[in-house]
């Protein structure tokens, strides 16, 4: 029996964790599985509505760290949690993709000679001005076990010396919950709430630092988002770092008066109820580049580099970067047919079965 600390901190992490430990707690004889939750994110539309919309367990140890400077924030994780880890005394303690909780958590058990699984191991958009690029780079030097959804995660790896015994390929966790809740997802009533027609709309998402930070960047974006928004409504859910800064850099003006429509952050089925009937998805998160791939939807990333650089090789994902010129012309072209964009061709082991293949990967290694 394999004692797991399951690590869960800020949005991004809840639809990896939640099969996971679904299936762990299936294998009940195999695996002893607990939660740990940070606290990175805490408001109730950032954190808890997952729970509830995912069916995850309560966590049976909550860090509370909240929000702070990087440097801060990862030393109170790490502070918080190295005595779980201590009296605990798990097996594996089990990270997912690359925020401040990843790293911080890892480290801890690194120094104090636990193992480490990590979910989305080696990818690299090699751009080292991002967070998440150096929390890749680090926790991936640290771990035991390299779980990767892409084979260029583990070419990346291979070429970074992680000797070829601690990777395993086993796809894409995150399309685990995506597909087991596709179908619960159309009992969200959000395109009604929004009075919005399936395929008649377009979903945004801001919220890199190096895109809504600087008041010039974002300025420039959303200019482009706005003339885009001329030929087509976008729904635009705000991170409240991107809401914090709109009202900061006295933007709300520009945006209420374009055909864009800012919205709290939604929950996780609201949120793939809206974008599923996207025509189009413009963005700058890691995982709706995924999610957008796995549905065959159009999406363009808001960014200069990804790191998920298979969503691009599939079709569906075009990496547009921030100049507003282009931004804008590749989004009409998509519009009127020009670029096809929504070939859907599904990755590699993204099949729903992923979290069954870690917990394999995990018995093996042992
Ligand atoms: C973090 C991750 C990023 C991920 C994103 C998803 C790191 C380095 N970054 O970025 O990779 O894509 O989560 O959302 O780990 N805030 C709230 N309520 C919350 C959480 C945050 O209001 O529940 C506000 C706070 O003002 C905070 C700011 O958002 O300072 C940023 O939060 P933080 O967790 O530091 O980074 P994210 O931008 O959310």
């Amino acid at each position: 029996m394999l004692k797991i600390l399951n690590i869960v901190g800020a949005r991004p992490n809840f639809m990896k964790i939640a099969p996971i430990q679904r299936e762990m707690r299936r294998r009940k004889t195999d695996f002893l599985p607990l939660i740990v939750h940070t606290g990175q994110h805490y408001d109730a539309a950032m954190s808890d509505s997952f729970f509830v919309d995912l069916g995850i367990p309560a966590p049976d140890f909550h860090l509370e760290v909240g929000s702070a400077s990087h440097a801060v924030q990862t030393a109170k994780i790490m502070t918080a949690f190295e005595p779980i880890v201590l009296e605990e005394k798990p097996d594996w303690v089990l990270v997912v993709g690359d925020v401040n909780s990843t790293i911080a958590c890892a480290i801890v058990c690194a120094k104090l000679g636990i193992k480490v699984a990590h979910v989305e191991a080696g990818l690299r958009s090699r751009d080292r001005s991002m967070p998440e690029e150096i929390n890749r780079i680090l926790t991936d030097s640290i771990s035991d076990l390299l779980l990767t959804t892409s084979q260029d995660a583990d070419e990346n790896l291979k070429r970074e010396g992680v000797s070829e015994e601690k990777i395993k390929f086993v796809g894409n966790v995150m399309i685990d919950s995506l597909f087991y809740s596709l179908k619960l997802a159309e009992n969200s009533n959000i395109r009604q709430d929004l009075s919005l027609v399936e395929k008649a709309y377009a979903v945004l998402t801001l919220h890199r630092p190096s895109n809504v930070d600087e008041k010039e960047v974002f300025e420039n974006l959303l200019d482009a988002l706005c003339e885009i928004s001329k030929k087509l409504p976008i729904i635009f859910p705000a991170h409240p770092r991107t809401k914090a800064n709109i009202e900061k850099f006295g933007f709300a003006e520009k945006v209420t008066g374009s055909n864009i429509k800012l919205v709290e952050p939604l929950g996780y089925l609201d949120f793939m109820r809206l974008y599923s009937g996207a025509k189009l998805v413009l963005t700058d998160s890691g995982g709706l580049q995924e999610e957008t791939t796995a549905l065959g939807i159009p999406c363009l990333t808001l960014r200069e580099n990804t790191e998920r650089p298979i969503t691009i090789e599939m079709g569906t994902n075009i990496l547009v970067g921030t100049n507003p010129e282009k931004i804008r012309q590749t989004a009409f072209a998509v519009l009127s047919g020009e670029i096809v964009s929504n070939n859907k061709k599904i990755p590699p082991l993204w099949d729903g079965r992923t979290a069954e293949r870690i917990c394999d990967a995990l018995l093996e290694i042992n």
